[in-house]
């Protein structure tokens, strides 16, 4: 294999090739980004390469002379097999995203399958995409508590309250754990909360969404509810921090900001006061549900730094309206047309 500028060697100096599942999604295209800007020969899987969504793999930095995009189905072994052969890593992002009861077993088997053909195909070390969905659905948890990485949603509530997506990332991430521990696979294991910031991809995914629904006057009112969020850059970075760091074992949260939907909206306000945002609050006269506290501290100890989530909020919007997803507001519109 030859090398190209820029490209991470290890010490017989052959260049280090590392596979990303659902590398046209989200999460998946920064973690192939991250991963070319630290010199890595990267192969991307996608249902659809030629697909015009995953289109904007092919103009990352560094993407030309050392990423590939190959055709791999979760429920397919032997596309997989095919991706994984001659990867040191593999980083399984790939799962379906949203609450249709048939994602648990393609989300279970597609875990099931990754493990397996990564085993086979001589894979050391595999970085697997959780959820803070798997950890923090339990109503018996006392709201003083500290969640961390020992903590895990109550899998019979999820099904119960029909949260399929919750009971698919739970039994999902049991399965890589224990699949790996019977193949002998290294195995970390991330967990963000729902994560936010600049899209690379067009579409328009699941977490971006829960901010522009906001902001379109798609939703006309908020829950009394409190969530956890995450910077995607961060998402992107403990993916890689992860995998490096040869020690790094098991689950890491990756929790930076939690908060109400109350001061969601606000911030929203405070930082585009030119939307009409939505303002109608659900539960008037019942108390704020008081928020979790998570620990990220297993991650900070790898070195991850979070970002403020200010600054995540901010550049979602910005990128929101980039792409098109959110019209600009009249007011922007207007000072251009002024001097026309
Ligand atoms: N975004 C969040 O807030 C958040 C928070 C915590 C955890 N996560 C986890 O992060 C991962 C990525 O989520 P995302 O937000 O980036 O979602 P996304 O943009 O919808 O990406 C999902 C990816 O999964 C792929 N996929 C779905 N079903 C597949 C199948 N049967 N075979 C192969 N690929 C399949 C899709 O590939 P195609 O292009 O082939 O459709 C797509 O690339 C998921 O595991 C999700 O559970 C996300």
């Amino acid at each position: 294999m030859s090398s190209t500028a820029g490209a991470k060697e290890d010490k017989q100096g052959e260049m280090k090739v590392v596979c990303v599942t659902g590398a046209g999604g989200f999460i998946g295209s920064w973690v192939v980004k991250e991963l070319l800007h630290h010199g890595y020969r990267v192969r991307g899987t996608a249902r659809d390469p030629a697909d015009a969504k995953n289109a904007h793999l092919l103009a990352l930095e560094g993407a030309e002379e050392r990423l590939t995009v190959c055709r791999a189905d979760l429920l397919n072994y032997d596309s997989l097999r095919a991706a994984f052969t001659g990867c040191q890593g593999v980083f399984h992002v790939a799962s379906p995203v949203s609450n249709d009861p048939e994602l648990v077993p393609v989300a279970v088997e597609g875990t099931r399958n990754v493990i397996s053909a990564a085993a086979d195909a001589g894979v050391r070390r595999v970085v697997f995409t959780s959820s803070y969905g798997a950890v923090h659905m339990d109503p018996k948890r006392s709201p003083d508590a500290v969640l961390d990485e020992t903590c895990w949603s109550d899998y019979d509530y999820c099904k119960q309250s029909g949260n399929h997506y919750c009971c698919a990332k739970m039994k999902a991430e049991m399965t890589a754990t224990e699949e790996a521990a019977r193949r002998g696979l290294e195995l970390a294991v991330v967990v963000p909360s729902i994560t936010m910031g600049p899209m690379l991809q067009q579409a328009l995914n699941f977490s971006s969404n829960h901010v522009a629904c906001y902001l379109t006057g798609a939703k006309p009112t908020y829950a009394n509810t409190v969530a956890a969020y995450t910077d995607v850059h961060d998402v992107a970075r403990a993916h890689v921090l992860a995998y490096e760091r040869p020690d790094a074992r098991g689950r890491y949260l990756c929790v930076g900001a939690v908060m109400h939907r109350a001061h969601l909206v606000q911030l929203l306000k405070d930082l585009f006061p030119e939307y009409t945002i939505t303002a109608k609050y659900e539960d008037g006269g019942k108390p704020m549900v008081q928020p979790y506290k998570f620990s990220n501290q297993r991650l900070r100890d790898l070195g991850l730094e979070f970002t403020p989530f200010r600054e995540t909020i901010y550049e979602t919007v910005t990128c929101l309206q980039k792409n098109g997803h959110l019209p600009l507001p009249a007011a922007t519109v207007a000072p251009d047309r002024a001097h026309l």
